[in-house]
């Protein structure tokens, strides 16, 4: 795995993007990741809607936690979305994870988010050659979503292989170079 201390995953500014904004997460995005958490069409190929306890602890763990960004709208401050970075045990690489509110999908967000996502992270990772995603084999959408920002199939894992994993290549991902924190992504795809 590429080494990199999790603490320089913090953002020490926020992420802008057109449309969007990735900033840490605040204890006032509590609703938005209580329904993160809940929504039967988000927890659809997650194991289903999580219990209270569960969303207590998650929401308060993740409060300002390094790897894990709130994605809100520009222009209104409406946060719409999670995004996560973390080390990927099992095949030894870092790993990006995303869910954003139903009613916001199809849209271009995640699309825009995680690209400005992973070219900040390419940034803060010279030696990172590939960032991986692991989702659901029955999840079509979030498959088809890896392979529309450049993610390439890599395997089947699991007891019955109900989960893939696809790999979004540092040359996969233009635009890594130049755009900074605070001004990434503002061209998109
Ligand atoms: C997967 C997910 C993040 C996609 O978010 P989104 O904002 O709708 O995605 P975008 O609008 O940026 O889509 C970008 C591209 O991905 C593909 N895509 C996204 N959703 C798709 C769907 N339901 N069916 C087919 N393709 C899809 C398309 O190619 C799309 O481009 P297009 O709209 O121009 O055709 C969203 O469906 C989600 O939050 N799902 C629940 C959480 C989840 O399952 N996360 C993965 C857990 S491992």
């Amino acid at each position: 795995m590429a080494d990199i201390d999790r603490s320089h995953l913090g953002l020490t500014a926020p992420i802008v993007t057109a449309r969007l904004i990735l900033r840490s997460v605040k204890t006032a995005d509590d609703v938005m990741l209580t329904r993160i958490w809940t929504d039967p069409d988000v927890r659809r190929y997650m194991g289903g809607p999580l219990e209270p306890g569960a969303v207590r602890h998650r929401n308060t763990d993740f409060v300002g936690k390094p790897g894990k960004y709130c994605v809100a709208i520009r222009a209104s401050g409406e946060p719409i979305g999670l995004l996560g970075i973390g080390a990927d045990r099992r095949s030894g690489n870092w790993e990006v994870s995303y869910g954003f509110l139903p009613e916001h999908w199809r849209r271009g967000y995640a699309r825009e988010a995680v690209h400005a996502l992973l070219v900040w992270v390419f940034e803060r990772v010279p030696d990172a050659e590939l960032i991986a995603a692991n989702t659901r084999t029955d999840n079509e959408p979030s498959r088809r979503f890896l392979e529309a920002i450049g993610g390439r199939f890599v395997e089947s894992f699991g007891d019955h292989a109900e989960s893939v994993m696809y790999a979004i290549p540092r040359s996969g991902v233009p635009g890594e170079t130049g755009s900074g924190v605070g001004t990434a992504g503002t061209g998109f795809l």
